[in-house]
């Protein structure tokens, strides 16, 4: 790691020269960061909905709202602060938390994107239509300086592998694929067991590498305070990034840094541990 971190209060799982999760508070965790050190601050936290992430259990998911709104609001300002000039900030949200934190962060960043996140797992409630997107907040720390733009497979019909909508004239420069817009509908939700890494929430691996796709870079910092399983460093990894994380659930912190593990393992050829890497 460029900048080593000292967090004396959290318990700290070095992985390889790769990075370190510590398992802490999100917010003791971002306080404990040096200013600039982040390329991306990738940030999927709890959203308020009762949800079971470990031994925390439902009520550590469940504040009023005033609350979470202050708790968000703080980690915000310190994402944004370890954030070096140039680097991305990604908010992962329920679009009604989506809208108020991204109002905050207007004032500290660069808006780029809202990004529609198609994911179909929601229920319709009451007077409401069907929930089909969740937000993915896109803000730099002014002009952003590792961008690329990705570009997608143009969509085949399944049975006579034609386009299945017509470009006309258009067909040369649609050859090498698309521009990838602010629509993600390619994604799905990780539900199946056998892919799952816990049972609690955890985001498809494909929607992080876009995202490093984007803005990272080799031996870029990656930063997520609320790492889950480590989606996001398994594909900072594949992109020969670095990252520092935490979570502040023990059994978290132990699947994301295995994740780590494994897909370090692949990388560096190992035979061995390609089965262990192949749903990472
Ligand atoms: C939505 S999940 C993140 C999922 C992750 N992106 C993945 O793909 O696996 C939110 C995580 O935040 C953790 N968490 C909740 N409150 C926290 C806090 N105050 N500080 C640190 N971690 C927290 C939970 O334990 C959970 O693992």
């Amino acid at each position: 790691m460029k900048k080593r971190v000292e967090l004396p209060s959290a318990a700290e799982t070095v992985v390889g020269d790769s990075g370190s999760v510590y398992c802490t508070d999100a917010l003791t965790f971002l306080r404990g960061l040096p200013s600039g050190v982040a390329n991306i601050v990738f940030v999927d936290p709890p959203f308020n909905l009762q949800k079971r992430y470990g031994r925390a259990g439902p009520n550590g998911d469940s504040t009023k709202s005033g609350t979470y709104f202050y708790f968000m609001s703080q980690i915000l300002n310190e994402a944004s602060r370890v954030l070096a000039p140039g680097g991305a900030l990604f908010v992962y949200h329920l679009p009604k938390w989506a809208m108020v934190l991204g109002g905050r962060l207007g004032s500290r960043l660069e808006f780029r994107h809202w990004i529609a996140v198609s994911m179909k797992n929601g229920f319709v409630r009451g007077d409401r239509l069907y929930p089909a997107h969740y937000a993915l907040l896109f803000f730099t720390k002014g002009k952003p300086k590792a961008f690329k733009r990705p570009k997608v497979p143009i969509q085949l019909c399944r049975h006579c592998r034609k386009p299945v909508k017509d470009y006309g004239g258009y067909k040369q420069f649609v050859a090498k694929g698309i521009n990838v817009s602010d629509i993600w509908d390619e994604f799905s939700p990780v539900r199946h067991k056998k892919r799952k890494h816990r049972k609690a929430n955890e985001l498809p691996i494909g929607l992080l590498r876009r995202v490093i796709a984007m803005s990272g870079g080799r031996n870029a910092v990656l930063v997520d305070p609320f790492v889950g399983t480590g989606t996001s460093l398994v594909a900072a990894v594949e992109a020969g990034m670095k990252f520092i994380a935490s979570d502040r659930e023990q059994s978290a912190c132990k699947i994301a840094a295995n994740r780590v593990r494994a897909t370090l393992h692949t990388l560096n050829g190992n035979h061995d541990g390609q089965h262990a890497a192949k749903h990472s």
